[in-house]
């Protein structure tokens, strides 16, 4: 994926199709196939999935309903900012499903999406290797631990500051 000179996302199709050509006429590929095309992409929105499901010979709401099920999927951009809030035992039992709601509540968006002005994307992952710290979170890669709902709000706060 490259990037025009208004910051915009450009979608390069004809490294997209030479990914897709192995797989052609291979419905059961589509879990691997998508993973592989938002690596390359970035993300899957409605014109890649289109091309996915031409390949492989599925239906395009066959697509949707798997990238659609799947929150490590996403249809937009990730954000400048890439959350990803723990939900690990450990970080379960001290909190982070608070952090998440408030989180989400705070940004307008669930877990899997991003925010419409492209600063923050949201997802939740199985631990982050810092259980004693819990419940984390990194933004890009910078750890922030002992979050409370309010201390991870305010975090999000000091990035929206930089931009
Ligand atoms: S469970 Fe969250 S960092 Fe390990």
């Amino acid at each position: 994926m490259s990037s025009c000179c208004c910051g915009e996302a450009k979608i390069d199709y004809a490294e997209l199709d030479e990914l897709l050509k192995p797989y052609v006429g291979q419905p059961s590929a589509l879990i691997e196939v998508l993973h592989k095309t938002q690596e390359l992409v970035g993300y899957l929105p409605k014109e890649v999935q289109i091309r996915v499901a031409e390949a492989l010979g599925v239906s395009l709401g066959e697509v949707y309903s798997v990238v659609s099920f799947y929150s490590h999927f996403s249809v937009k951009p990730k954000g400048k900012f890439k959350i990803s809030l723990c939900k690990g035992t450990a970080c379960y039992v001290k909190g982070s499903p608070e952090v998440l709601d408030k989180i989400q509540e705070q940004l307008g968006i669930k877990a899997g999406d991003s925010t419409d002005d492209g600063l923050f994307s949201l997802e939740v992952v199985r631990c982050l290797g810092a259980c004693g710290l819990g419940p984390v979170m990194t933004v890009n890669d910078h750890a922030h631990g002992l979050l409370k709902p309010d201390k991870a709000v305010g975090i999000l706060e000091g990035y929206r500051q930089q931009v």
